[in-house]
């Protein structure tokens, strides 16, 4: 195991001028945690490798020895997917980073999976360019870590996750063999498409080391609206409205009272608006368009709202930063913060909101809905000082059994990491778990990678 002084010489002869921190190293703490509420684990050892050949090497030893391995990003998981194994490696990408090399012919990027994706989207705007998915971390994460967890965000209302944008991949198999995945083309129909299965494996398949991005033409201008509503039902009736109007925002989000009331206490900026609830919803492109979406919203809104349009750059970019930081001011409403990211279809996302609500209240927790109204996904956040662990556990379970009972899923962006898992086996069903066991037992027959994560047992 990597405490082992002949594998930590081992793993320091594969990476002789770099980092490899060990217990009781400055900085080492950092990777004990995600953002997530899973307990921390101290790492035995964490190492940077700087190319695809040095994670093929370490994998290779890995694999002989069987140390499980923990691939990791930037550690801004919210499932628990990057706690360090006890006896393993974590493996960081952070040095497997640089420029994006952007080709606007192909209107494509490549870039190395470290590369934090705040420099990805700067660039590829500096080309004139687009790349849509926009996860609230967007300052901390990595574009691999958003690949392997099919990341999403508010603009996936409009551009959908992740796994829309990647054209193809180099992993690291387990055993060390490198494989490269998919083509520099829009389309292909060749084969199986194992960069679509690498997407969002959550480090369980492979180490992705590098990954090639479909880009989109710049999308032009944007109009923000703050709409303020007195109720969570006129809040979805509205949404209702806005999907039955054929029209398709770029940010369709919704924020509940708790929400709004902890924005207002703890927010940088002022919320619009004296109601309790609100919608933030965002159109983009030519600006004869804007006006004509602008129209049909406003043809939307109920009487009983109060509506505002984002008078200049930076106030669309502080209503998008009130929305960006929900999940850190709910975390101030109360000592502690669970939360959930499940999503069910548009049609029954008001039975969703009632039943999840009903189920907190008869516990006597407090509960927090916001997040990706517009396409079905909500961060469902419990607030506690001092309710016990179990109770805590039992309302996760009845909301993830209030979702999966209206055609939802337990999770729309975060994934499964370790907090999830023990209720993977009732959404995929005894058939899919199984042929799920197979694919990873064929990708990793030792089970180092990611072990016990993100996959029904
Ligand atoms: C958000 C993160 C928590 O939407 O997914 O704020
Ligand atoms: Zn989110």
């Amino acid at each position: 195991m990597t405490s082992d002084e002949a594998i930590y010489d081992a793993i320091r002869m594969i990476l002789p001028n770099t980092r490899l921190l060990r217990p009781g190293e400055p900085g080492i703490e950092a990777y004990a945690r995600d953002e997530s509420t899973a307990r921390p684990v101290d790492a035995d050892l964490v190492a940077f490798p700087r190319s695809t050949d040095e994670v093929s090497r370490l994998l290779q030893l890995c694999h002989a020895q069987k140390i499980p391995v923990v691939p990791r990003g930037g550690g801004t998981g919210k499932a628990g997917g990057a706690i360090p194994i006890p006896g393993g490696l974590v493996l960081s990408t952070e040095a497997l980073c640089g420029t994006p090399a952007i080709d606007r012919r192909d209107r494509l990027a490549q870039v190395g999976a470290g590369t934090p994706l705040e420099q990805v989207k700067r660039h590829v705007e500096a080309a004139g360019l687009f790349y849509p998915p926009d996860p609230s971390s967007a300052t901390g994460c990595t574009i691999g870590g958003n690949v392997a967890t099919n990341a999403a965000g508010p603009a996936c209302v409009k551009y959908g996750p992740t796994r829309d944008y990647v054209y193809g991949l180099t992993a690291v198999l387990a055993d060390g063999r490198v494989l490269r995945s998919g083509h520099r083309t829009r389309k292909s129909v060749s084969g199986l498409d194992l960069t679509a299965l690498l997407t969002g494996s959550e480090g369980t398949l492979a180490v992705i080391t590098d990954v090639t991005l479909r880009l989109l033409p710049n999308p032009g201008g944007a109009e923000t609206v703050w709409i303020s509503l007195p109720s969570l039902e006129t809040a979805l009736e509205t949404v209702a409205e806005i999907t039955r109007a054929g029209l398709q925002p770029r940010m369709l989000e919704l924020l509940d009272s708790t929400s709004v009331a902890a924005l207002r206490r703890f927010g940088e900026s002022r919320v619009p608006g004296d109601l309790s609830c609100a919608l933030v919803v965002e159109f983009d492109g030519s600006q004869d368009s804007l006006d004509e979406q602008l129209r049909g919203l406003i043809a939307t809104i109920p009487e009983s709202a109060q509506s505002y349009v984002a008078k200049s750059a930076g106030e669309r970019a502080a209503w998008r930063q009130l929305r960006g930081i929900t999940s850190i001011v709910l975390a101030r409403v109360r000592g502690r913060k669970y939360s959930e990211d499940i999503a069910v279809p548009l049609s029954r996302l008001d039975e969703a909101v009632a039943e999840m609500r009903r189920c907190a209240r008869e516990h006597g927790i407090e509960i927090a809905c916001y997040g990706h109204v517009g396409d079905g996904n909500l961060h469902v956040n419990l607030l506690y000082d001092d309710a016990p662990h179990e109770t805590i556990a039992l309302v996760a379970d009845e909301i993830f059994e209030v979702s999966l009972r209206l055609g939802g899923t337990l999770s729309g962006e975060h994934g499964i990491g370790q907090l999830k898992r023990h209720m993977l086996h009732r959404e995929l069903g005894p058939e899919m778990a199984r042929l799920q066991r197979g694919i990873k037992s064929l990708f990793d027959p030792h089970d180092i990678l990611n072990p016990g994560r993100a996959l029904a047992d």
